[in-house]
């Protein structure tokens, strides 16, 4: 693995989870595999589970992780090619990244979209700037578009918690926010689990807030939420704002949040969420604190999802 920025860096996903589980069982078998090896963690947006558990898969590993909170502690960034710099940018991306390639052996970036030009967000300028000028591997702690990392934790879960001989039927769910959020966590987990192929997979969502085809891959769509979720062995709840009208809230009907009685209606669904999640508005409290919700272990595995990302990274570039 070069760069870990979307599932196409991945030559085979259950490989990748057989790595991240068996980091699991075993967290400090790899311990000489980073030993003198050091990771910058760069962050223009906040964070809590991407920022810990990078850390501590680094550790995990023998790696010295240094984060940096480039969008509040560094010099504002210029990304665009030819940028006649005399706006509220001070360094350009072709300045910093490479030495950001002399400071680490690893560039972890999170960015996220403006939300208000979709071709500048879904061109994913920022990683790719870093990709160009960095000339060492990077991972995407999130980008415009995608959350790889979340994606492969979310499949990890899926596969330690689903023990039956058959495909388990997952649907991921639009829930109501407050805030026009990123399409990033959808749009990943439709492109992780349509390329692992071993779930039905099922996305549910009102008008007007269909995803990118790009990443939903043919995928079952429906606006029928309750049709959806019947039978359904997760349900993946998330918000994200309109594609197509690009970063808007046409939609805050509470009818869409996940409940215990909506929960009737599948196969005793465990319920998934990449957090934070705003309670009683996202997700219900009863869904939350009952016996369905696996969002702390989802959250946990974050760490060995990272771990298995890192560690294959170190043993291709030495
Ligand atoms: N799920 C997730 O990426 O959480 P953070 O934004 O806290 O990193």
């Amino acid at each position: 693995m070069k760069n870990f920025v979307s599932v196409h860096d991945v030559a085979d996903i259950d490989a990748l989870v057989q790595k991240a589980l068996a980091y699991k069982a075993n967290p400090f078998a790899d311990k000489a595999l980073g030993t003198n090896k050091r990771i910058g963690c760069l962050f223009l947006n906040p964070s809590m589970r991407t920022r810990l558990s990078t850390q501590i898969a680094a550790q995990n590993l023998g790696m010295e992780a240094i984060i940096f909170n480039v969008g509040s502690e560094g010099w504002a960034l210029e990304f665009e090619e030819e940028a006649i710099m005399s706006g509220t940018t001070v360094e350009h991306v072709k300045d910093a990244a490479p030495i950001f390639g002399k400071y680490f052996d690893i560039l972890a970036i999170r960015t996220f979209p403006s939300l208000k030009n979709r071709e500048d967000d879904y061109s994913e300028l920022y990683i790719k700037q870093f990709i160009r000028y960095a000339g060492i591997p990077v991972v995407s702690l999130e980008s415009a578009t995608l959350h790889p990392l979340q994606s492969l934790t979310d499949i990890i879960t899926i596969s330690e918690t689903f023990i039956e001989k058959r495909k388990p039927k997952i649907v991921l769910s639009w829930a109501p926010h407050v805030k026009p959020l990123p399409q990033c966590v959808a749009n990943s987990f439709s492109q992780w689990i349509t390329a692992w192929g071993q779930a039905d997979f099922v996305i549910t969502h009102p008008e007007d807030y269909e995803l990118s085809p790009e990443f939903t891959n043919g995928a079952m769509i429906t606006h029928n939420q309750n049709e959806a979720l019947k039978d359904a062995d997760y349900v993946y709840v998330k918000n994200w704002s309109t594609f197509n009208d690009y970063g808007k809230i046409y939609e805050s009907d509470p009818k869409w949040m996940l409940t215990n009685k909506k929960l009737e209606l599948t196969n005793n669904a465990r319920v998934m969420h990449c957090l934070p999640v705003r309670r009683n508005v996202e997700l219900s409290d009863e869904i939350l604190d009952g016996p369905n919700s696996i969002v702390t272990q989802e959250a946990s595995n974050r760490v060995w999802a990272a771990q298995a990302v890192l560690s294959e990274i170190l043993k291709r570039n030495g």
